[in-house]
């Protein structure tokens, strides 16, 4: 599964969408990232939920939106990267648990515990490394997923840790499909 040039994030991979919600509270929100989490208050609120129109997410697509202040990674993988990331058996997984906060604490890890339901080729993810906080590099890493650059640690096509300093999976942030291409975050 190794790639010699996996280092190398796509062009994709730095598309940056806006969101109707981001226009709502303005520059402002954008001035102070990670902030609000600490010290919510009434923009905060605003930003609680997103809907976030996917229909130009082509298949190995990836997006990044901002959802309360944080980064969040909107995927829609291929056939190749839905296989490997189910074909892992969880006892390979430093982490078991799914991180998916659609689902109880106890879920296990399993690709279809970290896709979206019903679409197992969308992945939603809180784009910040679960080590120190860095945003993670799509496309990259040993394990055909995101590699964060900080301190090496690799995450797989389900955005589970794999190797590395990280201690668990990229977190699933609350979320639901409420069209056939718009996903509500939050
Ligand atoms: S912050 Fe990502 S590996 Fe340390």
């Amino acid at each position: 599964m190794a790639h010699t040039d996996s280092a190398e994030p796509t062009r994709r991979d730095f598309l940056y969408l806006a969101t109707g919600a981001m226009g709502v509270v303005g520059a402002g929100a954008v001035a102070w990232p990670f902030i609000d989490q600490m010290n919510p208050d009434a923009s905060a609120l605003a930003l609680a939920s997103i809907e976030v129109d996917v229909s130009a997410v082509e298949v190995g697509q990836s997006i990044t939106v901002k959802w309360r202040g944080k980064p969040v990674f909107i995927r829609q993988r291929t056939e190749k990267e839905i296989e490997e990331a189910k074909a892992v058996p969880l006892s390979e997984l430093p982490d078991k648990l799914a991180r998916n906060l659609n689902l109880s604490d106890s879920a296990d890890a399993s690709d279809a515990n970290r896709a979206a339901e019903g679409k197992e080729a969308w992945l939603v993810m809180v784009g910040i490394c679960t080590h120190l906080g860095c945003v993670p590099l799509g496309n990259a890493g040993d394990f055909d997923g995101w590699f964060c650059p900080c301190h090496g640690s690799h995450y797989d096509t389900a955005g589970r840790i794999r190797r590395g300093p990280a201690p668990e999976n990229l977190l699933v942030p609350p979320f639901a499909f409420v069209e056939d291409a718009k996903i509500k975050i939050g």
